[in-house]
């Protein structure tokens, strides 16, 4: 699934007074097992078009394996789909300062902006799950008041936040309910290594969530 140019033309223009370069489609099947959820586009995804792609991404397919999926499984996308930059000074080997564009957390108008992208995917793929991967996620999905370090692990099962229309900078909820599973943005363990094991601890969690579902299915 891959979401209409009309859309993308629309998060494009929605985003255009931000620093926030690129455009990254989401990407998957309809009707997965699972969907991800990220934050936003690096510098390697906005160069190549591929969403997961660069060092964080490594990590990820790392996630999936350990569940028993792989990237085609499975539909990823993420609450922004530009990437959100601020220029900083770094010194070049030579000793010259230049200024170079750093990734950053994408903030709330941005998310808002493409919000009407993330609403149709979710609606569009419907998922059995959806694993929201940092804080940006979960509070984009499951509300503002929810944080990582409380929810990562469990299962929610409710609606999910979606833009009231287009006009409106509010959210309102899905008539639908999800199943939402937040855990960790694969990029937290290159700040904090210790998080691997609270994660490790999650996929298996996941992966008897998955087992039940697949046992459903078949
Ligand atoms: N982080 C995200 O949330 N998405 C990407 O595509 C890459 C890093």
């Amino acid at each position: 699934m891959r979401i209409p140019e009309s859309l993308a033309e629309l998060g494009k223009k929605r985003i255009e007074s931000y620093a926030a370069e690129g455009f990254v489609y989401g990407g998957g099947p309809e009707n997965p097992l699972l969907m991800l959820v990220g934050e936003a586009p690096g510098e390697t995804e906005i160069h190549n078009g591929i969403p997961f792609s660069g060092r964080a991404g490594k990590e990820l397919m790392a996630f999936l394996e350990r569940v028993g999926l792989q990237r085609e499984d499975v539909y990823i996308t993420s609450a922004v789909r530009s990437r959100p930059y601020k220029w900083r000074e770094k010194r070049e080997r030579t000793g010259e300062m230049i200024q170079k564009k750093y990734n950053r957390t994408p903030n709330e108008k941005e998310i808002i902006a493409h919000a009407p992208l993330l609403d149709y995917e979710i609606e569009k793929v419907n998922p059995e799950i959806i694993m929201t991967l940092g804080n940006i996620g979960l509070k984009r999905l499951a509300g503002r008041n929810m944080k990582i370090s409380d929810m990562h692990g469990t299962v929610l099962e409710q609606p999910v936040r979606c833009l009231k229309n287009l006009e409106s900078n509010e959210y309102g909820w899905t008539e639908k309910t999800y199943k939402i599973f937040p855990t960790y943005h694969p990029a937290s363990i290159f700040y904090n290594r210790s998080l691997l094991e609270a994660i490790h601890e999650d996929l298996d969690k996941l992966g008897e969530l998955l087992a039940q579902i697949r046992e459903k299915r078949d």
